[in-house]
């Protein structure tokens, strides 16, 4: 069976990590392992198979993340998924949206283990490449250790040896996906746990952990660390993950070649009909605290957006180029320029 590097990836997330993303962000880094955003099976087997697993060969490591609950459709979905080429397969149950707590899917599942064991069995049996699990430390009251292990141990008896753990718990009723990616406190304690009990587990750690000292740091306690809001949000410190966490030291391309690579992507993908904001919405994160950072968001935002060319794209990073490369002995100068 393929396996893939644990060490780190970007999570699944709906909105973000399509295929132009994960295209941008294998330009950053050679090694991470990157996720689709979560499909759900049901969408996959009845609809356009190419419009949700299409992807760039580039892309690879490549996860695709699966949302359901009834083994007879994510067997096929994950069929689909393996017969495309995706290097493994992950469950989501760590989604707590409205939406999906409707399919009782997502979060909710982690209230019925055996379900999802029958879930990894079915997904597990129908493939070749490894299925895994994405999912919280808890839900609702149900937010003990002994539950949380319990949990882990009925689907690891059907043969899952990976876990991501979201480590906060979700509430169910009450709080907002995104008050749920926040609001509930981060506990780490229970996914080092989780692996020192469970040491032939792959364990994965996520939430929180946002930059690269702090990724690093959990190394000798997990498997792997996934990142998520950071890794987008501030795309420039994917540039240094594959010297920080997997000691290769490549060359690495300054930002006006990774800038250039994408702008060829987006001309071709352009002429085969995407429209330019789908793909340059993911830029707005790359100049993330430089100078002139907020100058660049207003315009991708705003003027790449709105007149949706590429020229007005250039001209936004020979204007960050000429900021970036400005010696930086005179602040005021420069501040005024950020200011313009
Ligand atoms: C905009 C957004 C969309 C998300 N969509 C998904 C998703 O499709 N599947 C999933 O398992 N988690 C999803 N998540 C949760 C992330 O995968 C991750 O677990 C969470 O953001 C915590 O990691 P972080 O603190 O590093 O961001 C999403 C998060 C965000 C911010």
């Amino acid at each position: 069976m393929k396996i893939v590097d644990p060490r780190f990836s970007v999570a699944p997330m709906l909105d973000c990590t399509d295929r132009h993303a994960r295209f941008l962000l294998r330009l950053l880094s050679r090694h991470t392992v990157l996720y689709t955003e979560m499909v759900v099976d049901q969408a996959l087997i009845n609809g356009d198979p190419d419009r949700f697993l299409a992807h760039d060969n580039s892309e690879h490591p490549l996860v695709l993340q699966l949302g359901g609950s009834d083994p007879a459709r994510l067997a096929p979905a994950a069929r689909l998924g393996a017969d495309y080429g995706y290097d493994q397969i992950n469950l989501n149950l760590g989604c707590p949206s409205e939406r999906v707590k409707a399919g009782s899917f997502g979060a909710s599942l982690m209230a019925e283990p055996q379900r999802v064991a029958d879930c990894y069995a079915a997904m597990q049996q129908a493939v070749d490449v490894e299925v895994t699990l994405k999912c919280r430390i808890g839900i609702d009251e149900q937010d003990s250790w002994e539950h949380f292990a319990s949990f882990v141990e009925t689907v690891a008896a059907a043969g899952c040896k990976t876990f991501i753990v979201h480590a906060r718990k979700a509430w169910l009723h009450g709080l907002s996906p995104r008050q749920n990616r926040s609001v509930p406190p981060l506990n780490y304690d229970f996914v080092y746990r989780l692996k020192r009990e469970n040491p032939g587990l792959t364990v994965i750690i996520n939430g929180g952990l946002d930059t690269l000292p702090l990724i690093a740091e959990q190394m000798d306690r997990v498997d792997g660390v996934m990142t998520g809001r950071a890794a987008y949000h501030d795309l420039w410190m994917m540039h240094e993950v594959d010297r920080v966490l997997y000691q290769d030291n490549h060359p690495l391309p300054g930002r006006e070649a990774v800038l250039a690579s994408y702008i060829d992507y987006m001309t071709e993908q352009q002429a085969a009909g995407v429209p330019l904001w789908l793909m340059a919405r993911h830029l707005v994160g790359f100049y993330q605290g430089a100078p002139g950072a907020k100058r660049w968001r207003r315009c991708i935002a705003e003027e790449v957006g709105r007149q949706g060319d590429l020229d007005t794209l250039r001209q936004a990073v020979s204007m960050m180029s000429q900021l970036m490369n400005k010696p930086a002995t005179n602040p005021k100068t420069l501040a005024s320029a950020v200011a313009n």
